[in-house]
């Protein structure tokens, strides 16, 4: 589903036009659509019906607690990666029960915190955490539920910094070491063994590579097997792309359905980790051009959106497609949309075909996921605000933030 469509001459998300939203609280401002979210979610959660499993949302996506309780209500799992996350899910009304902890660092406490909350699974990377966890789980005596994070060697066909499973990835334990491992992990007095888990990328279009790690993860898991090491879940990760431009990614229904078919007659819950394809197409950054700057060289937008406020452009050269709100006749020019940031990457898009006037609102789609949350304060900017549409209404889930708050934990020398 698309929230955010054109009706008479304007953008809006779901009933809401956007101008209404910028009058309101300002720009630049995340605008996420509840129906898109939901959609998001249940393509996922419908797809894995009548089979044992759990769909745990990647909240390293979208962290927002008013996204995070839309999923907790629908049911969702979580996958966690720092003990931050796990109070933003708990806060949020989702249930431990039902999250997993992923991630190559995670520290004693984050390791007693989850412990203590009750999660479902620790996604372990290393021979090393696996010890750290095991001590953690014989001081509380108790008892931790693992799965290893199997790093399978396969190419995500990815933008480098966002592939995961190739030999020379920081993460995971590779598929050759794997088993003697698990051998180790299973002789290990407070830890379960109750899973295998992997993510190989993000931004994936093919099924290939998913499914090339899933037969590399099963032959594993018959090995095991014969070790007497019961699986009793598969975990795939997340990963699957979504369309920005032209890209023609797989939906989750064709992907779990794949899956479901590889694994069919064996006796093993299926989680997944989406992030992106829950929830990059149910937001957009909404922005004002502050000035148009016409140079020998270039046409620039300046807008109030900047780097800080969405950083995929300059870090991965992501191209978001950016939408008039209330497209208007005039002269179309080419131009470079940047921030006010004092740094040449700080653009969010170069070389798009708009008819652009001081003022104008503009849209940058498909910032829903690894938007908000990978914003910063350079240059002493506030982040944004937060808005969650619900049909005809708009909340603000998140204030923006004020530039007292920016300095309020730093302090002066006594003299
Ligand atoms: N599980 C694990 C262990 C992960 O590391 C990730 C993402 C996910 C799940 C969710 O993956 P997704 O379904 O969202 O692809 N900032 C980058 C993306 C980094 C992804 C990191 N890991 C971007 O803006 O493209």
């Amino acid at each position: 589903m698309d929230a955010f469509t054109y009706r008479d001459g304007e953008l809006f998300a779901e009933g809401v036009a956007l101008s209404d939203i910028a009058a309101r609280f300002g720009t630049p401002t995340y605008v996420y659509s509840r129906a898109a979210i939901e959609a998001g979610y249940k393509a996922y959660a419908d797809a894995l019906a009548g089979h044992a499993g759990m769909v745990c949302y990647a909240v390293k996506a979208n962290s927002n607690l008013g996204v995070l309780n839309l999923l907790a209500r629908l049911g969702a799992g979580f996958d966690i990666v720092s003990s931050g996350e796990l109070e933003r899910v708990l806060a949020a009304g989702g249930d431990a029960s039902r999250i997993v902890f992923s991630g190559v660092g995670k520290s004693r406490d984050d390791m007693r915190r989850a412990l203590e909350a009750g999660v479902h699974c620790f996604n372990v990377e290393s021979r090393n955490e696996l010890e750290r966890l095991q001590n953690v789980a014989a001081a509380m005596e108790t008892k931790a539920p693992v799965s290893l994070r199997v790093n399978p060697d396969v190419d995500a066909g990815t933008h480098p910094y966002i592939a995961t499973g190739l030999k020379e990835n920081k993460f995971g334990i590779s598929i050759d070491e794997a088993e003697a491992v698990y051998v180790q992990a299973a002789s290990l007095p407070n830890l379960e063994v109750i899973g295998v888990d992997c993510h190989i990328g993000s931004q994936l279009t093919s099924l290939e590579p998913f499914l090339d790690a899933l037969d590399r993860l099963l032959a594993l898991i018959d090995r095991l097997n014969e070790r007497g090491i019961k699986i009793r879940h598969l975990d795939l990760g997340g990963g699957l792309g979504v369309r920005y431009r032209d890209e023609q990614p797989p939906l989750p229904g064709e992907y779990i359905q794949a899956v479901r078919r590889r694994i069919d007659g064996r006796n093993l819950e299926l989680l997944f980790e989406p992030g992106r394809s829950i929830v990059a197409n149910a937001g957009v950054l909404l922005t004002q051009v502050e000035y148009l700057k016409h140079t020998e060289q270039k046409d620039f937008a300046v807008i109030d959106a900047a780097m800080n406020d969405l950083i995929r452009p300059a870090l991965y050269e992501a191209w978001m497609d950016v939408v008039p709100v209330q497209p208007h006749s005039g002269a179309e020019r080419t131009y470079d949309l940047v921030g006010p940031i004092c740094e040449t990457g700080d653009f969010l898009a170069r070389e798009r075909n708009l008819v652009l006037a001081e003022g104008d609102l503009l849209a940058i789609r498909s910032a829903g996921a690894y938007g908000f949350v990978m914003s910063s304060n350079y240059n002493t900017r506030g982040r944004a605000a937060e808005v969650l549409v619900d049909g005809e209404q708009a909340f603000e889930v998140r204030r923006r933030e004020t530039i007292e708050d920016l300095y309020a934990g730093e302090s002066l020398l006594p003299q």
